[in-house]
């Protein structure tokens, strides 16, 4: 097995509380092993540019809590996604030459690559192409398979929970049907942990028939109940890739694409809101879009945790030669997971159990 004398490390996709939390522990621990690590800037932009350096014991002290990446994050895609025989595949562009070129100038062992199902798409189809690399799971998605939590998940919930706490005694004030728009792309996860710990009404996620994940009239019943249970106020947590049965399908922001093919989702929250003033409701309905707040903030401990555990887990993968891996947290353990199974399982769909939940507290 090579000795492994230098890692390289990026943080890649939408950024979330807790990845300079693994940064930290990924540099403290590979210093206990005598290895000198690399910081590349902006996701996959740092190893195609070269633009990166070393990533020190001082560079990491003071940003345990800190949200952001201290490396910078974008959503480039070495890789040019084509349409073949009905299947979707990746083919290599120039720049996959000049990640192997830089990493080879920079004599970097193997690669750490924090991010989501899109960043860690790119280190498994990398491994073709001779790079070694372990994941680390982080978005506030949580949609990542292979692992429990992703880091800043729970980063993302804490902030959801305390608007809809702050957003509790307006809506009762005022008598008003208060709808949180939440992020999570196609997965509910936000939508179901943060409804049910701030008390939503109702819940809708983007899972759910291909006809439609809900419909304004499943919302309206919910609020018509509880108005007759003299509950003059609703709360209802949209996710944004909620699919209303009525529009058949999910509601963009903008034809906007990423390089990883995704549209900007947004909006559901305000269509909801017209819907529902058709329905002459007593209560008037707003909007509240909580967008990129969900994303910023200090991480919460259980993110400080599990992105300390992960990014010292990831060196020490690194360091036994295991790569094509991301670090995964089952139950309490965190283990090594082939990123192709974990990738497989992308979008981790919610967990029917806490919808079940939800139901069994009558929240519609
Ligand atoms: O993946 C994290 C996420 O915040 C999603 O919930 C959201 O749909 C998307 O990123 C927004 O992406 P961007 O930062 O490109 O607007």
């Amino acid at each position: 097995m090579p000795e492994v004398k230098r890692i390289g490390v990026l943080t890649g996709g939408g950024d979330s509380p807790g990845i300079n939390a693994a940064l930290r522990a990924i540099v403290r621990r590979a210093h206990a092993a005598g290895v000198e690590v690399i910081g590349f800037r902006d996701g996959w932009k740092g190893p195609i540019k070269g633009e990166g350096g070393p990533l020190t014991l001082e560079d990491v002290s003071g940003i345990l809590y800190l949200g952001g990446t201290i490396l910078g994050t974008s959503r480039t895609n070495p890789f040019e996604k084509k349409e073949r025989n009905g299947e979707t595949v990746w083919e290599p562009t120039e720049k996959v030459e000049a990640i192997k070129g830089n990493l080879k100038k920079q004599k970097i062992d193997a690669l750490i690559a924090i991010g989501g199902d899109d960043t860690l798409g790119v280190a498994h189809r990398l491994r073709e192409h001779g790079v070694k690399a372990v994941g680390i799971p982080q978005t506030i998605d949580n949609d990542i398979g292979g692992t429990d939590y992703a880091i800043g998940f729970h980063s993302a919930l804490a902030t959801v929970t305390d608007a809809l706490d702050k957003l509790h005694t307006t809506a009762h004030a005022h008598h008003r049907v208060l709808i949180v728009e939440v992020m999570g792309r196609d997965s509910g996860w936000i939508a179901v942990y943060g409804g049910l710990a701030g008390g939503a009404d109702v819940i809708i996620v983007p899972e759910g028939p291909p006809e439609g994940s809900f419909s304004v009239d499943e919302v309206e019943e919910v609020i018509r109940r509880r108005l007759k249970q003299d509950k003059r106020f609703s709360i209802v947590v949209v996710a944004e890739g909620a699919r209303p049965r009525e529009l058949g399908g999910k509601q963009v922001a903008s034809g906007e694409v990423d390089a990883f093919g995704h549209v900007r989702l947004g909006g559901v929250g305000y269509w909801l809101a017209d819907e529902l003033k058709k329905r002459n409701l007593p209560l008037t309905p707003r909007v509240t879009v909580l967008a990129y707040l969900q994303r910023g903030g200090i991480a919460t401990p259980f993110d400080r945790l599990l992105a300390t555990r992960f990014g010292v887990k990831a060196v020490e993968l690194a360091l036994e030669g295991v790569y094509d891996v991301l670090t995964g947290l089952r139950g309490t353990e965190v283990e090594a997971v082939p990123l192709a199974q974990a990738l497989a399982e992308c979008p981790k769909p919610v967990d029917q159990e806490l919808l079940r939940v939800a139901k069994a507290i009558d929240i519609g």
